[in-house]
């Protein structure tokens, strides 16, 4: 077996994305492994000790990778995002869950082989939430981890069922078995806002209305927006979403009481998207033209997350509030990516 490995599932999306490169600019020497059902792209594959284009669903690729690599950090992000996964269900609940246990076997597999915890990270959503309409959305304000969990989309369930499925792994795995193992699986959570991220656009989630308006302007395009403009959600720049993944991932374990934890940044409508973008894009066409069914989904998540936690136990704070996030970050990217 050679020396320890890091483990990045869904290594070509948008998470993944920034992961891989923050991660490689830290360590030079880090050995990242990735796995995507899409190959990566040439920049991110050169920054790869191995890529393998493949399903995180196939036992006999994890089991190669559990007999060849001793990983010291699992990052889980594969999934079938939340409008994806209420299109096809049974294709999200095999992917986001089964998916899950699959890969929290292999965790728990090479943490009984060396005797040493494998830290495994997890990407769970305010998806994880549900509630009931939008006055008791609004009334509610920043939820805190405990509130509010009676889910509404097989994303969210997934979600919230796989958290569960870390406290398990974490504390109670195989609880009657008279020789315990001395290392477990190390699970921690992080329940992300609406991710925004000026290198990739996303696809097939719910908060993309946030995203997409922002990167149709950019290049021109008029947007239909499939929520109305007052439509609120907590959204988070990927660089503070990757902070968090490394900020969380380097805490020592005995300061964390939870497997999961919410982390906020803004909390902002769809009209103050439109605001600034038409700011930075006085040309750009945007008409609100909303979804109600896909409407639904954004009521029944919350406007705002309490982070208290997050921030007592290991330090959390986002970099980027909403002007930062557009001044400094969104506005300059996206308009170089899109005049080269
Ligand atoms: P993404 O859709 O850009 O990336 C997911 C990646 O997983 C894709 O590259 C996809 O090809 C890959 N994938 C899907 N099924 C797979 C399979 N069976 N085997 C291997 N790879 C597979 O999403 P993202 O924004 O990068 O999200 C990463 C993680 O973060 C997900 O778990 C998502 O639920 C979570 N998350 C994202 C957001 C957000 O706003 N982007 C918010 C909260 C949580
Ligand atoms: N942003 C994600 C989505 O909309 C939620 O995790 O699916």
């Amino acid at each position: 077996m050679s020396s320890k490995a890091v483990l990045i599932t869904g290594a070509n999306g948008e998470i993944g994305h920034g992961l891989v490169a923050r991660l490689t600019e830290k360590n030079p020497d880090v050995r990242i492994v990735a796995i995507d059902v899409h190959p990566l792209s040439k920049t991110l594959q050169e920054k790869c000790h191995e890529v393998i284009v493949g399903d995180i669903m196939d036992s006999s690729l994890l089991d190669r990778l559990a007999a060849f690599y001793d990983f010291g950090t699992i990052y889980h992000l594969a999934a079938i995002l939340s409008t994806k996964a209420e299109r096809e269900p049974v294709l999200g609940h095999r992917v986001n869950v089964d998916g899950t246990l699959g890969l929290l076997e292999l965790a728990a597999r090479q943490a009984r082989a060396t005797g040493e915890n494998v830290k495994f990270l997890f990407p769970s959503s305010i998806a994880a939430y549900g509630l009931p309409d939008v006055p008791s959305k609004m009334k509610a304000g920043k939820v805190r981890e405990n509130e509010w969990l009676d889910a509404r989309t097989m994303y969210g369930i997934n979600k919230k069922y796989c958290e569960d499925l870390g406290r398990y792994y974490n504390w109670y795995y195989r609880q009657i078995d008279p020789q315990p193992t001395t290392a477990h699986v190390d699970f921690r959570g992080i329940r992300f806002p609406g991710l925004i991220s000026a290198i990739t656009l996303p696809t097939g989630g719910t908060s993309d209305y946030g995203p997409e308006m922002m990167h149709y302007a950019a290049q021109g395009k008029v947007y239909d927006c499939f929520v109305p403009e007052s439509a609120t959600l907590p959204f988070m720049v990927m660089p503070d979403a990757i902070n968090a993944l490394l900020q969380l991932e380097a805490t020592p374990a005995k300061h964390l009481t939870q497997v999961v934890y919410n982390i906020g940044a803004f909390s902002v409508s769809a009209k103050d998207f439109y605001d600034v973008i038409k700011k930075a894009f006085p040309n750009a066409e945007v008409n609100f033209k909303p979804d109600s069914l896909r409407q639904k989904i954004v009521d029944s998540w919350p406007a705002d997350v309490d982070d208290t936690l997050a921030q007592k136990e290991w330090g959390w704070k986002a970099e980027y509030d909403f002007k930062r996030s557009f001044d400094e970050y969104l506005i300059p990217a996206v308009k170089q990516r899109y005049t080269k």
